[in-house]
C-alpha cells in the first residue's frame, strides 16, 4: 500500500491525522504535489502557495495570516485529498476541500481564509474597481466558473464575515504569488510556525 493511498484514506475518513501529523501530511503534499502546473500560471503550486506566504510576512501580517496563505490551495490537490469528482471542476471546489482538511486542526480565521478566497476574488471583483484588471487571465478565466463578480446582497453578506479583513489579505497575497522564479523560504522553513498554530488550537482529544 503506498503512503499516498494512505494518507488518502486518512483525510477521507480522517480516522489518522493528527495534530502531530497534519502538518508533516502537509508537508509531504508540498513535496509529492507541489511541482505540478498551477493552472496556467507561470508558478509551480508549491511555488505560489510559499510565494503567498512570503507576501504575508512581509507585510507584517499574524502568524495566522501567513499560515493560511501558505496552505489556502491545498485543496487543489485533490488526487491526495481524495475529494475529486468528475461532475466537480477544481475551482469550483479546491477552497471547500482544502478547509474540511484544514478545520480539525487550525483555528476558524485560518479556514475562513482558506473557504472564503474564491469567495474573496468575487467579493473584491465587486468592491474595488481595479481589482478586476490586476487579476491574471486564468484567475479571470475561473471566475466566470466560479459564478463571477458578487451581487449587492452577496457583497453585503460578505462584508459583514467576522474575519473578513484576513481573508482579503489572504486573498491578495495570494493574486501577487504568481511571480516567475521569485525567491522564497521552503515549506520546512514555515512548518514551525503552522505547528505553533495547531498546537495552540487542537484540544486534547487531538493531541
Ligand atoms: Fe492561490
Amino acid at each position: 500500500m503506498s503512503n499516498a493511498h494512505d494518507e488518502t484514506v486518512a483525510v477521507q475518513g480522517s480516522p489518522v491525522l493528527t495534530r502531530e501529523r497534519i502538518v508533516p501530511f502537509l508537508a509531504a503534499l508540498f513535496e509529492r504535489e507541489g511541482g505540478s502546473e498551477y493552472l496556467g500560471e507561470p508558478v509551480t503550486m508549491a511555488e505560489h502557495m510559499l510565494q503567498a506566504a512570503c507576501n504575508a510576512q512581509r507585510q507584517g501580517a499574524d502568524d495566522a495570516v501567513v499560515a493560511a496563505a501558505l496552505v489556502h490551495d491545498v485543496g487543489h490537490f485533490t488526487g491526495a485529498l481524495g475529494r475529486f469528482s468528475m461532475t466537480d471542476t477544481m475551482d469550483r471546489r479546491h477552497e471547500v476541500s482544502g478547509a474540511e482538511v484544514l478545520e480539525r486542526f487550525f483555528p476558524p480565521l485560518v479556514v475562513a481564509c482558506v473557504r472564503e478566497h474564491v469567495a474573496a476574488k468575487r467579493y473584491l471583483c465587486a468592491t474595488d474597481p481595479d481589482y478586476f484588471s490586476r487579476l491574471s487571465p486564468a484567475s479571470v478565466h475561473s471566475l466566470n466558473l466560479q459564478g463571477g463578480p458578487m451581487n449587492a446582497a452577496e457583497v453585503d453578506a460578505f462584508a459583514a464575515h467576522p474575519h473578513l479583513d484576513a481573508i482579503v489579505t489572504v486573498r491578495r497575497c495570494d493574486d501577487d504569488a504568481k511571480v516567475a522564479g521569485a525567491p522564497t523560504p521552503a515549506f520546512a522553513d514555515y512548518a514551525p510556525l503552522l505547528q505553533r498554530i495547531v498546537d495552540a488550537n487542537a484540544g486534547p482529544d487531538q493531541a
